[in-house]
């Protein structure tokens, strides 16, 4: 298959290393990070161990044919980079593996074929032209919109030949939302106290902060219809803290880097959710004005 990976940090270089053994496959990211894998390839250490050489390109100028566009830009460029990929919202499937609501909505908006995606993998940006792979997590595709489950499952198949730990999804949209509510538990608490994700399991302070932010969240998410276990969700945070306790969560790496977080589409988006629908989300509001109190204070935004 021929996969164009846009929005290639550390995420996107994971995925696009690791498809890049069986596959064609093009990232497209940052200059100076492109330019350190066209010269060294990419390096992938930690739970992984690859030095691989996919194509690396700063936008698609050279891009004619391809079957697949994997979106792992931050949530708030993903309107931006549809934009960009308009050549080929008739032609590609297009699967979002972002964190947070709202973009498989918005790719609908344009793109004929949409597939959901959810992952669990912990990457941290070690320099450009390296990432570290500190957790292995699921990986979950499923049809989103114009696209079958044999679509999602063809996906699925590519994933797993090339060491993606993957699994098709009959509920994209209830895996997005167990997802976002484990982001919205693990993303703000390290990136506030600065610390790693397996931290969050030490202290029991931080358990009975995730408890409250999954408890307002469920309210949410069925006046969206969907009803999902309390003891699963927190089971899925606490299961994912683990297995990524090494990792430096996203929202700590924009923190640090002083970029922009992804709050807004996480515990932002179950706020004003929850706003439309009546429902108050005091802790979930609280975290968020936070980050983003830190977001200001930083020089670099
Ligand atoms: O955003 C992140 O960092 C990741 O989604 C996760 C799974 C929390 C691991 O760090």
């Amino acid at each position: 298959m021929r996969f164009l990976i846009f929005g290639a940090g550390a995420l996107g270089s994971l995925f696009g290393g690791l498809l890049s053994q069986r596959h064609e496959v093009m990232l497209v990211g940052r200059r100076v990070h492109m330019e350190a894998i066209r010269r060294n390839g990419l390096k992938i250490g930690g739970r992984t161990n690859l030095v691989v050489h996919p194509t690396a390109q700063e936008d698609i100028a050279e891009v004619e044919s391809l079957d697949v566009v994997v979106l792992t830009v931050k949530a708030y460029d993903t309107e931006g980079a549809l934009e960009a990929l308009k050549p080929f919202w008739r032609k590609a499937a297009f699967l979002s593996l972002q964190n947070g609501l709202g973009n498989e909505d918005l790719l609908a908006e344009r793109a004929d074929r949409v597939l959901g995606g959810v992952t669990n993998q912990g990457v941290t940006f070690v320099a450009p032209g390296e990432v570290y792979h500190a957790g292995i997590g699921d990986t979950y595709i499923g049809p989103y919109r114009g696209t079958g489950l044999e679509e999602a499952a063809e996906l699925v198949e590519a994933f797993s030949m090339c060491g993606i730990p993957s699994e098709l999804s009959e509920d994209i949209r209830g895996e997005l939302w167990l997802k976002t509510l484990v982001n919205a538990c693990i993303n703000p608490l390290t990136g506030l106290l600065e610390v790693k994700n397996g931290h969050i399991l030490q202290s029991t302070f931080l358990t009975d902060v995730v408890r409250e932010i999954v408890d307002e969240g469920l309210q949410v998410a069925a006046l969206q219809g969907l009803h999902l276990d309390r003891e699963e969700v927190l089971e899925k945070v606490w299961s994912i803290a683990e297995a990524t306790a090494d990792n430096i969560s996203s929202m700590l790496q924009d923190l640090e880097k002083g970029r922009r977080t992804e709050i807004d589409s996480i515990n932002g988006a179950i706020v004003e959710r929850g706003r439309e629908g009546g429902v108050s989300c005091p802790i979930n509001s609280l975290l968020t004005n936070l980050v983003k109190a830190l977001e200001e204070a930083s020089p670099a935004i």
